[in-house]
């Protein structure tokens, strides 16, 4: 429960409770493979293998599909907002047919395995739509609609929707669906289980030694022998590759409430126009619908983080004044990593691995990308290549040297942290200048510290170095937690782990 403002949070998690935690490994451990993170892709991985016959063991550091996956607004298609026309233009029309084979290939997966397990996870086919209400977008639209087409989805430019507000115009594909995507993992890694697979939730994986077996260690003390292991943790936690240097974490606002059954829109939207607003509706009750909007997002950390309230505030304006009628009762932010050039990177985790595997850079779009993914990594992991392994090689530079704008101005911001955060600061007020319930990093005995004083007065200090590469965190006041502008990590009030890379905590400090 959000108290601030009376709202719940997830409402994945809140309608899919997990019940008992799945225990870490009772002693070390050793499997055919490893699979770090149980969200989308990484689950989806795991119960591809069990399904071929491999024995698999999932490592969550948290609980089955709590992070990212547990926040998404549950949306599976193809058209990925404006991506088709740029593929045309960045990887070819090969590049984009093969980015829209293999995304609709994972929402037929995704559609049979629900079938096939009889899994109960609110599926709905619904059609998908990249909207503008400004005209001077439309010439955007159309070519999207085309570049669309070309690759094979059946993509049309509109002027209607079923939206209750008018739009200059439309890129609709037929054929997506939108499901309760916890109700859908917590199934799989239930059929994982009755395959042979393992689970363990609470078990943070910690160290990676590339060997043959592979080695683990863990922060319950237990180590794990893996021949093969896929770090599936969103940002990965072990990054021989470097790929920090082509992901950009970005956060986004989700506000959800109900609406009228016949007032709630059926098809699934989206709109870069206005720091993006995504919609879609959910079951509720007999007569009403759960309406989720997501949009403005921001870099966790940046400056500017300390504007989140008004985000919120924002984003609910903007659906309360869209969708008259609708009553407010969720709200939560979810966190992605774009890459450098807006495909994801799935596939060896670096040039000279053979038994390591990594995807991620999934730019908000990780349920068909992470069910992609799941295919695809099985697949490599047995020696085959789908015709799309290329399109998605983490390995791949030529299309980094193309995305060279966005390549630079990544790292420009990260340098900039890099080296900001080491000058002492211009002005360092004292912590009596924190009110209750707010956060700021100050320098205390020499050290910078991240400082919180709570709703009774006290205060509270951990290191504000982040334990991944050690930028200086910052406060996010209305989700209580400090944020790394870097690579996105997320540390609670007293320094525990909310989202990786980071694999350690920020060390208690004294006030
Ligand atoms: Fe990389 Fe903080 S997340 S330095």
């Amino acid at each position: 429960m959000n108290t601030e403002q009376g709202l719940l949070g997830s409402y994945w998690i809140e309608t899919a409770p997990g019940g008992e935690p799945a225990p870490p490994p009772s002693g070390d451990l050793t499997v055919e493979v490893a699979v770090i993170g149980g969200g989308v892709a990484g689950l989806s991985t795991a119960w591809e293998l069990a399904r071929r016959g491999h024995e698999v063991a999932v490592l969550e550091a948290d609980r089955i599909a709590a992070g990212v996956t547990g926040h998404t607004t549950a949306k599976l298609t193809a058209l990925h907002t404006l991506i088709y026309d740029h593929l045309r233009r960045t990887r070819g029309r090969e590049g984009a047919r093969l980015y829209a084979d293999s995304q609709s290939a994972a929402i037929r997966r995704a559609a049979e395995i629900a079938a096939d397990l009889g899994i109960e996870c609110e599926w709905e086919e619904a059609a998908a739509c990249t909207y503008a209400e400004g005209a001077g977008n439309v010439a955007q639209l159309r070519a999207e609609a085309e570049a669309a087409r070309e690759a094979g989805l059946s993509a049309e430019f509109v002027t209607g929707t079923d939206l209750p507000f008018p739009v200059a115009g439309g890129v609709r594909v037929t054929g997506q669906a939108q499901f309760h995507p916890v109700k859908y993992l917590r199934a799989l890694a239930g059929e994982l289980r009755r395959r042979g697979g393992t689970v363990h939730e609470g078990t943070r994986v910690t160290g990676l030694t590339e060997a043959e077996p592979c080695v683990l260690r863990t922060d319950v003390g237990v180590v794990v022998r893996a021949r093969e292991v896929v770090v599936a943790t969103h940002y990965p936690v072990f990054d021989r590759a470097l790929l920090f240097t082509r992901l950009s974490p970005r956060r986004e606002l989700v506000v959800a409430g109900t609406l009228d059954t016949d007032r709630a829109p059926r098809d699934m939207y989206i709109t870069p126009e206005q720091n993006t607003r995504s919609v879609r509706s959910a079951p509720y009750t007999d007569d009403e619908r759960l309406l989720l909007v997501t949009g403005e997002h921001f870099t966790p950390g940046a400056p500017g983080t300390a504007g989140v309230e008004e985000r919120f505030a924002r984003l609910a304006a903007w659906a309360g004044s869209r969708f008259p009628g609708l009553t407010l009762t969720h709200r939560w932010a979810t966190q992605d990593n774009d890459s450098t050039d807006s495909v994801p990177l799935v596939g060896p985790l670096h040039p000279g691995s053979h038994h390591t595997y990594v995807a991620t850079g999934f730019g908000g779009w990780g349920l068909s990308g992470g069910i992609m993914a799941g295919e695809l990594i099985s697949d490599l992991v047995e020696g085959r290549e789908p015709e799309w392994a290329g399109l998605y090689d983490p390995r791949r530079l030529r299309s980094v040297v193309r995305e060279g704008v966005s390549f630079l101005k990544h790292q420009a911001h990260v340098a900039k942290h890099f080296v900001g955060d080491r000058l002492p600061p211009v002005t360092a007020p004292g912590p009596e200048a924190l009110a209750p319930g707010d956060g700021a990093v100050l320098r205390v005995g020499g050290h910078q510290c991240a400082v919180h004083r709570d709703d009774r007065g006290r205060l509270h200090a951990v290191s504000a170095r982040c334990t991944h590469l050690g930028c200086l965190v910052a406060f996010n006041h209305a989700e209580q937690a400090w944020e790394c502008p870097c690579h996105g990590s997320r540390f609670a009030l007293d320094g525990r782990i909310l989202q990786g890379p980071a694999v350690r905590p920020l060390e208690k400090r004294e006030v």
